[in-house]
């Protein structure tokens, strides 16, 4: 059976029993239902082409949950970038299929076209998340965490989920999120989860289908350069640090650094010199030829 969200009709499309909605009224009506006193509703937003790291999200909602709304959704307002918003992998049949391998009962599929998030103008809202979006993917990819914050809202405000979660693999955008929930007071508790990592060290991203066997490989120096970063964190400063990083990445035939950073895992603002008792984090990002990775890793 070939679907996509237009094909999918008012009510929940049973996809091999898993219960996939195109339509907000839809999905409340069903949750309505089921919203008891003590229900607990999670969700896990992701933009699909979903891979290991997503299921390990959706997992550990379901163990909370009651019911996990899984939302998938390609959010044209985060995209500063045309052609990496027309080459975002669309696979919906392939992902409702890697739901089902959950075999849980408990999980519901919001899948919308943007109209059912938007109305009938995509636009996105404008946010002072505190400088946290000033930083790193802030500062390339301009507009990115307004677009981010708007969709997230949006899915807040349609589920009114009680519990959300998120991967540390974009730890910018759970420090965004949390933020959001802080300065919005919307009542839903924000759950950050471990990155998931391919057996040679590269994270898990829905961009990594873009690659060819051997760029995979390649590309699995990102992490090898974070360890790195770790082991010299204890005895060398950030500035050297940094410079041996620029080195690794100089002279690649496929990988192009963007950015490198070691910051103040609360602040996001990078650092110069460590100060005792604050914890940093480093944070990357790399092309491998027109692909776009990010990663980052705890140093303290
Ligand atoms: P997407 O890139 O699909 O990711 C959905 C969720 O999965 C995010 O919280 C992301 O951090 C998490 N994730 C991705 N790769 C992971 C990995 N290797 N290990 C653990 N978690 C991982 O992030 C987005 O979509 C969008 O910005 C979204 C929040 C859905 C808003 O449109």
């Amino acid at each position: 059976m070939q679907i996509n969200a237009n094909s999918l009709s008012l009510q929940a499309v049973n996809f091999q029993m898993m219960k996939v909605f195109a339509r907000k009224h839809a999905l409340n009506t069903l949750l309505a239902q089921k919203k008891e006193e003590s229900f607990q509703l999670g969700l896990v937003p992701t933009m699909g082409a979903l891979h290991q790291g997503h299921l390990s999200l959706i997992q550990s909602a379901l163990k909370d949950n009651d019911c996990v709304v899984v939302s998938i959704f390609v959010n044209p307002t985060q995209f500063n970038n045309a052609s990496d918003l027309n080459h975002y992998p669309r696979t919906l049949e392939a992902d409702i299929k890697k739901l089902k391998t959950l075999s849980s009962p408990n999980i519901m599929v919001y899948a919308p076209e943007a109209e059912d998030i938007y109305g009938t103008t995509i636009s996105k809202q404008s946010f002072n998340f505190d400088g946290l979006e000033h930083q790193m993917e802030g500062k390339f990819r301009p507009g990115h965490f307004d677009g981010v914050g708007t969709v997230v809202q949006r899915l807040f405000e349609i589920v009114q989920p009680n519990n959300a979660y998120f991967g540390e693999k974009d730890f910018q955008q759970l420090a965004i999120i949390r933020k959001l929930v802080e300065l919005t007071k919307f009542p839903v508790k924000i759950v950050g989860c471990p990155i998931s990592r391919e057996k040679n060290g590269l994270a898990m991203s829905s961009r990594n289908v873009r690659l060819t066997d051997i760029e995979q490989t390649h590309a699995a120096k990102i992490f090898s350069v974070l360890k790195t970063t770790k082991e010299k964190f204890g005895t060398e400063d950030a500035t050297k640090i940094k410079e041996w990083v620029d080195q690794q990445f100089e002279n690649d035939p496929i990988l192009t650094l963007e950015y490198f950073e070691i910051s103040n895992e609360l602040t996001l603002e990078p650092i110069d010199e460590k100060q005792d008792k604050m914890k940093y984090r480093a944070f990357i990002a790399v092309y491998v030829r027109e692909v776009r990775l990010i990663d980052n890793i705890a140093l303290n």
